[in-house]
């Protein structure tokens, strides 16, 4: 089977893993109230996807947007104060994003950092009001306003640190630790064990969730300075 017929199939499967009532019994309030799971804009969410994994595999670390009931698991775990930001890192499609959104955050305290530029036009378009940075984000502390730094209640991470050799890995903790220093980052994974190795790192781990409603199941990691 070639790739263009196989990708279809693929959208459509994870459309269908984004129906409403597919998330567990905790994650439905904000499955529903986050409009991810709209049968149009999942598509298209999927097949944009779709189309940047086909062209960078390794960049992307999925092959499809992560699932309504991940997305919510993700935004319960957000914290920000008053006066904070929240800051996305590998934001895709926007469906982290439109899940904190949907839970209250007001879009002018998202900042999302978006290394494809044509899913950071996506992202113009889907999130109004929030700070859209076309870039990459490991040069997170020159991309966002200096100001802002020691004010980032949240890092969220979606790039796949675990396909990254250790110095990669180093330099992405220093570059979170520049904004938002001793908050350390949430990231979510498919590994079944900490896709990070957090000591060398000079880091603490912590599971805070596990999610089987995603394709493949998911885990959200938060790690922090030790
Ligand atoms: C697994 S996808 C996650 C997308 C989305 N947040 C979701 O949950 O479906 C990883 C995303 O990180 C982006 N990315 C990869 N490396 C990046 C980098 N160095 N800086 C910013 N974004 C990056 C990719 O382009 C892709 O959109």
């Amino acid at each position: 089977m070639s790739v263009s017929t196989l990708l279809p199939r693929i959208a459509r499967l994870a459309t269908v893993m984004r129906k409403p009532g597919s998330g567990d019994a905790s994650d439905r309030p904000l499955t529903q109230a986050s409009g991810a799971s709209e049968p149009g804009r999942g598509i298209a969410n999927a097949s944009l996807f779709l189309k940047q994994w086909a062209s960078n595999p390794l960049r992307m670390g999925s092959v499809v947007p992560s699932s309504p009931a991940l997305c919510g698991r993700i935004a319960r775990l957000t914290r920000v104060d008053e006066g904070e930001i929240v800051v996305e890192l590998g934001a895709g499609t926007g469906v982290v994003s439109r899940a904190l959104l949907a839970q209250g955050l007001a879009p002018e305290r998202l900042t999302v950092v978006e290394i494809e530029s044509e899913m950071a036009q996506h992202l113009r378009r889907k999130l109004p009001g929030a700070c859209v940075v076309t870039g990459d984000a490991f040069d997170l502390p020159r991309l966002i306003s200096e100001n802002l730094h020691g004010r980032v209640g949240t890092v969220i991470c979606g790039i796949p640190l675990v396909l990254l050799p250790l110095e990669r890995q180093r330099r992405f903790v220093q570059a979170v630790e520049a904004v938002a220093p001793g908050r350390g980052f949430l990231l979510y994974t498919y590994c079944i064990t900490s896709p990070l190795p957090y000591r060398q790192l000079g880091l603490s781990a912590k599971r805070e969730a596990w999610t089987p409603l995603n394709l493949p199941p998911a885990s959200v990691w938060h790690y922090r300075p030790a």
